[in-house]
């Protein structure tokens, strides 16, 4: 059984008094991800620029991938049940890696997508992670500023080599 674990506007909220009063009658709903969570997070993904989701990525490869025991993600609701934000990641060994995180327009600056990143990196320290890596794009001012506040810095002296498969 998946367990839900709610939290109370002051959690979500710390900084805005009149978020803080919106969010009291409307608290969030923190739970991992599952594979019935799938379909909402491809759509929910796709709605963003910054989000590098591949279109080939559906709702069957997303189902499959939240399946596996390398995957962590979380979904961050609204208390309609409307996904707010959400967060994938894999454990590759001792190394981790944040695949994709968004959190709504109106839900920003609130600490959601802080929030949602510490669990991820509590769940991946449980698994023995060490050290995690992500992509942000060049030109996404607000990402990189996120991750900073995170604690992250830019990896120096290395060149990330893809190749499409
Ligand atoms: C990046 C994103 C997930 C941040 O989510 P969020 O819930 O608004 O972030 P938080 O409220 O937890 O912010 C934590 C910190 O990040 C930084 N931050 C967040 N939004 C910022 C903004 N618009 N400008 C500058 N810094 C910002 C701040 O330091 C903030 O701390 P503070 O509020 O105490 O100053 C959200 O803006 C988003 O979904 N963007 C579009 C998708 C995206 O870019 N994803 C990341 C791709 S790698």
């Amino acid at each position: 059984m998946t367990s839900f674990v709610e939290y109370d506007a002051p959690d979500f909220d710390r900084r805005e008094p009149q978020a803080v009063r919106g969010l009291v009658h409307n608290p969030l709903t923190l739970a991992p991800a599952n594979a019935l969570d799938a379909e909402e997070m491809v759509d929910f993904f796709r709605a963003f620029e910054e989000v590098a989701f591949c279109d080939w990525q559906d709702t069957t490869r997303l189902r499959r991938i939240l399946l596996r025991d390398t995957t962590l993600a979380y979904v961050a609701r609204n208390r309609y049940g409307t996904l707010v934000g959400a967060i994938i990641g894999g454990l590759l060994g001792t190394r981790g890696t944040i695949n994709h995180l968004a959190v709504s327009e109106p839900y920003r600056q609130r600490g959601i997508g802080e929030t949602l990143v510490e669990r991820l990196i509590r769940d991946m320290k449980r698994q023995g992670v060490r050290r995690l890596f992500l992509f942000v794009d060049d030109d996404n001012a607000t990402g990189q500023s996120f991750w900073d506040s995170q604690g992250f810095n830019e990896a120096r002296g290395e060149t990330t080599y893809e190749k499409d498969l």
